[in-house]
């Protein structure tokens, strides 16, 4: 969601803001959230009022130096000439970073703000160069008018979840944040990846450290220590097991990962085992979303399903067929699949061609899976959904 338009004012604060929603009952106490709220309720205090002159930092900028002159419509507490630093806020899924910094957008007082996904950011930033090359056929250079568009539409710039996947990204990040910074912008942050790890291990790593630099020299790193992971407690009310496996079972599948991760997607992943290794189709923290022929379909065994039970708590299964004596061997697998779950009580959310009791009534070992279609109905009481995951 892109938050530029709504000018919401919360007077005395994010910190406030934060305790009365504690003390309603809205959140629970949690001294690694209150920590970042009194973080962000400085850097709110310093930023009131913020609003640097967009043409006058581009003219002081023009000779390449940082040394942006602002001209600001009321005093902002910081030395002359120098932009508050921003925060990035780094932290596992769930911990409630994307909330602290909604709160902190809502209560900004800076006249022109703007809080987006940094991915839909990123897709906005390729359409305009391609629309500026259009329209520019001669030059060479989009990104001085890019940063220009784009401050001088928000001094405040929020990103929700920051990540860099993507080489044609990595390779405009520098000069563009350059040219913000340059500007005045201040940028405040949600991510899952440290800056110092952004990137890390893809190919054209080392063009992209001096963005590293860049951003541990204007953002001051915050890790959001919660213990507590929010997101894991939404699994109470979802429906948890969708039939048939139609395109409405895949929308509500797609909606739980959503809601469990904060993410459409996830990132493949691949665990290592002794001698060999599993890959996931996609992993969001300590959720994964596979589909029925990915786990069951292929030659896996009681290791590799040990290995997703505890790296993972939750599992979003897709498309579990009706099995007979034509694929005993995948419900073979099956059976030890949610066995495995079921043993160290990771949750399970799929879409299936029936009910548990009428998945599996012919074929080999046939009368076992009366008891993983036992097992299946207790996955999705709300009794087993509060167990707690052993790893
Ligand atoms: N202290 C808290 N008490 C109760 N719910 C919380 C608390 N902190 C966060 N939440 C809720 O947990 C969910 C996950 O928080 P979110 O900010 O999306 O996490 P993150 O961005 O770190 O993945 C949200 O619905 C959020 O409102
Ligand atoms: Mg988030």
């Amino acid at each position: 969601m892109d938050g530029s338009s709504t000018p919401t004012k919360t007077a005395e604060g994010p910190l406030p803001a934060y305790r009365a929603r504690v003390a309603s009952g809205a959140l629970r106490t949690d001294p690694a959230q209150a920590l970042a709220a009194e973080t962000l309720q400085d850097l709110w205090r310093r930023l009131r009022g913020y609003d640097p002159n967009v043409e006058e930092a581009a003219k002081a900028s023009g000779g390449g130096g940082f040394m942006a002159r602002f001209f600001r419509r009321k005093p902002v507490d910081e030395a002359p000439g120098h932009a508050p630093q921003g925060l990035y806020m780094v932290g596992e899924v769930g911990r409630g970073k994307s909330m602290l910094m909604d709160l902190f957008f809502d209560c900004a007082d800076v006249p022109r703000k703007r809080r987006i996904h940094f991915h839909q950011f990123m897709q906005d930033c390729h359409a305009r160069i391609h629309a500026w090359r259009k329209a520019n056929p001669g030059e060479t250079d989009p990104i001085p008018p890019l940063a220009e568009a784009i401050a001088g539409e928000a001094a405040l710039l929020c990103f929700d979840e920051f990540q860099v996947h993507d080489i044609t990204d990595a390779m405009i990040l520098g000069r563009l944040f350059e040219a913000l910074f340059a500007r005045g912008v201040v940028v405040v942050a949600t991510s899952n990846t440290a800056p110092a790890d952004l990137f890390k291990g893809k190919p054209g790593r080392d063009a992209f450290l001096p963005f590293i630099h860049l951003i541990q020299q204007k953002v001051a790193v915050l890790h959001l220590q919660s213990a507590q992971d929010y997101r894991r407690d939404r699994i109470h009310g979802l429906p948890t097991w969708h039939v048939p496996a139609d395109g409405r079972a895949e929308r509500a599948l797609d909606s739980a990962f959503l809601e469990l991760t904060g993410q459409r997607h996830g990132e493949p992943r691949t665990l290592a085992l002794l001698g060999r290794s599993i890959s996931v189709p996609q992993a969001v923290g300590g959720v994964a979303r596979a589909d029925f022929d990915a786990l069951c379909g292929k030659p896996l065994g009681p290791a590799d399903y040990l290995a997703l039970s505890t790296h993972f708590h939750t599992l979003v299964l897709d498309g579990v067929p009706r099995l007979g004596p034509d694929n005993f061997d995948k419900a073979r697998r099956f059976i030890t699949l949610v066995d495995t779950l079921y043993e160290h009580r990771c949750k399970l959310v799929a879409s299936a061609a029936a009910v548990p009791d009428q998945l599996y009534e012919q074929g080999e070992n046939a009368a076992m899976f009366q008891r993983t279609a036992s097992r299946l109905e207790e996955m999705q009481s709300q009794d087993y959904l509060r167990l707690p995951h052993l790893t």
